[in-house]
């Protein structure tokens, strides 16, 4: 099969990790017969500086014609001064928009080799753990009416955000998270805070509702104060955690410094028809970039995600992972995962030897 990547490497270290990761893609086109097609397009700071805006027209053109998006990162201080209207990151929302990524996903999987950057204890991690956190991406506070009025209380100028949340958007998120459940371990966990907050009683009875479309997943719910302190005490009672857009932000960041390497981590964003942006969580890492040190790992798994979840290549996905895994399991590291006195490798050193294994 043929498929069509539009490749946005971005800024900082963005170039340097998606490169690594373009090979990587080309070396499992050869090995399984398929081949991938990239089309590379300007976001984020380096847009600015070519065409004064984050995100051109043609990028978003270019990014909803592909059957997928591969992205680095976006932003650094070089563009810190920009307005807030035209920011770098004005084209990560920019993008999650026109493709309607309606759910992110975020696995927060701990590698046996790297336990030892773990910041929980052993006796609590256990036999290590692996959790997918769904974040509804396109709803919540954050596309609420932003706005400041006079306090009712005298007390002067006040901000407020409107939180909404409709029983379609649940609906959509939902059975997005049973679904990636049944193919884990069939364990979800809805987290809210219906407590207090109207947005999260429809949330509740939306997902209780739709919970018996799925009777084979073990279903439980979880108010968000007790999630992050949950996510610390005993993070292996959770396997997919779904969640709003605010929430899924602050647990999402939380969970995944559980496995203390930022550079290991993926991401993906998708939308109704399975299309998605695929991307490492971590940023434009300014304070490494253009020194090839950088581990592009994260945007390696990212790969693999993408072929798992939006060209259902589980196989080929498989062959990334265990390679990455038998890469670690021989004790190579970027600077970012070494202990004191190992050997660092550079970025394309890394790629170069994922490579080798597949
Ligand atoms: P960051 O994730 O870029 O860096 C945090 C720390 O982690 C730095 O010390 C960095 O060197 C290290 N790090 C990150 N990725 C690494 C990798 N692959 N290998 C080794 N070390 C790595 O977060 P920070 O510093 O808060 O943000 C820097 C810029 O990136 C900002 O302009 C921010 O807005 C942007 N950003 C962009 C994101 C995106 O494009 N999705 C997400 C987060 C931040
Ligand atoms: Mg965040």
């Amino acid at each position: 099969m043929e498929y069509n990547i539009a490749v946005v490497k971005g800024d900082g270290i963005g170039p340097e990790i998606v490169s690594e990761a373009m090979l990587v893609l080309d070396k499992v086109g050869e090995k399984f017969g398929h081949k991938f097609h990239f089309q590379e397009v300007l976001a984020g700071g380096c847009s600015i500086d070519k065409n004064g805006i984050p995100l051109t027209d043609e990028t978003i053109e270019i990014c909803k014609n592909a059957d997928s998006v591969l992205l680095g990162a976006v932003g650094g201080p070089k563009w810190d001064d920009v307005p807030s209207a035209k920011r770098p990151e004005k084209a990560l929302l920019g993008l999650r928009a026109a493709l309607g990524l309606f759910v992110n996903l975020r696995p927060a999987q701990m590698h046996k080799a790297l336990a030892d950057a773990c910041p929980i204890k052993p006796e609590i991690i256990g036999d290590g753990f692996d959790i997918l956190v769904c974040r509804e991406l396109t709803g919540d506070v954050y596309f609420g009416k932003h706005y400041r009025r006079e306090s009712d209380k005298g007390w002067g100028e006040t901000g407020a955000d409107d939180m909404n949340y409709s029983v379609y958007e649940v609906e959509r998120i939902g059975r997005r998270a049973f679904e990636m459940a049944m193919k884990r371990n069939k364990k979800v966990c809805s987290v809210d805070k219906a407590n207090v907050l109207e947005t999260s009683r429809v949330w509740r009875e939306t997902m209780h509702r739709i919970k018996d479309e799925y009777p084979e997943v073990e279903y439980t719910d979880m108010y968000v104060d007790n999630c992050a302190m949950q996510l610390v005490r005993n993070p292996g009672q959770f396997d997919v955690i779904v969640t709003g857009n605010l929430f899924g932000d602050i647990l999402s960041d939380e969970a995944s410094m559980i496995t203390g390497s930022i550079g290991m981590l993926p991401s993906a964003s998708m939308n109704e028809s399975g299309k998605g942006m695929y991307e490492p969580i971590h940023g434009s890492a300014p304070d490494i970039a253009g020194k090839g040190i950088a581990n592009p790992i994260a945007t390696i798994l990212s790969c693999a995600m993408m072929l798992r979840y939006s060209f259902g290549l589980k196989d080929e996905a498989d062959a990334i992972e265990t390679a990455v895994e038998n890469v670690l399991n021989a004790g190579h590291r970027t600077a970012d995962i070494a202990a004191k006195g190992e050997k660092v490798l550079s970025t394309s050193e890394m790629g170069a030897l994922i490579r080798e294994q597949l």
